[in-house]
């Protein structure tokens, strides 16, 4: 009898635990877009803040990339963000060529946007900035085109 009790609550608890798993899994697609899975049958969790940031953006569509686009974003990021960054090498702040490797583009989007919100809430930007000896990156007051277009832009020169 207490054997079959002890396994009752072990089943119970592999099932509370997979679902748990499945609700909260993200699926990259083919075009690395984060999308959190969406099923009917179990209870939707909010993808997490690592995944998204905090800040205006909820999605980012990414399609073939955008010439006129990644032209804005790389005029953008020689003039706004070359005082402190390189592509492959830290200079103030990090080197950026991985970058979209590194963060998914809702995250880097609201990044971009509400650069000062998230430097004081997100648990990975602050030590981010710890990293860098508490330097703050400034919010470079970018439209929410502007910043797509550098994430447009930094989609291009990823190894
Ligand atoms: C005055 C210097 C400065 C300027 C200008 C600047 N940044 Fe930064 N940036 C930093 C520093 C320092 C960090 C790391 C610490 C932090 O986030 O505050 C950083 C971090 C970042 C990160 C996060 C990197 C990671 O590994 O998670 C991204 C993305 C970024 N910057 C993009 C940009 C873009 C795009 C621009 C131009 C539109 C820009 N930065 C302009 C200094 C700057």
């Amino acid at each position: 009898m207490k054997s079959i009790y002890v396994t009752f609550i072990a089943l119970a608890f592999a099932f509370f635990t997979l679902t748990e798993v499945e609700a909260g899994q993200i699926q990259k697609n083919a075009n690395s877009n984060y999308v959190a899975v969406d099923s009917a049958k179990v209870k939707q969790k909010k993808p997490s803040e690592a995944e998204v940031g905090i800040g205006p953006i909820k999605e980012v569509k990414l399609g073939p990339i955008n010439k006129s686009m990644v032209a804005e974003g790389k005029k953008i990021f020689n003039t706004k963000c070359f005082a402190c960054h390189r592509l492959d090498t830290k200079l103030v702040g990090p080197a950026l060529r991985p970058i979209v490797k590194k963060l998914p583009p809702v995250y880097l989007m609201n990044y971009l946007l509400n650069t000062t919100e998230m430097q004081k809430k997100d648990p990975q930007l602050k030590k981010l900035i710890k990293e860098f000896n508490g330097v703050l990156m400034p919010d470079q007051q970018l439209t929410k085109k502007e910043a797509r277009s550098v994430l447009e832009y930094f989609r291009t020169v990823e190894k």
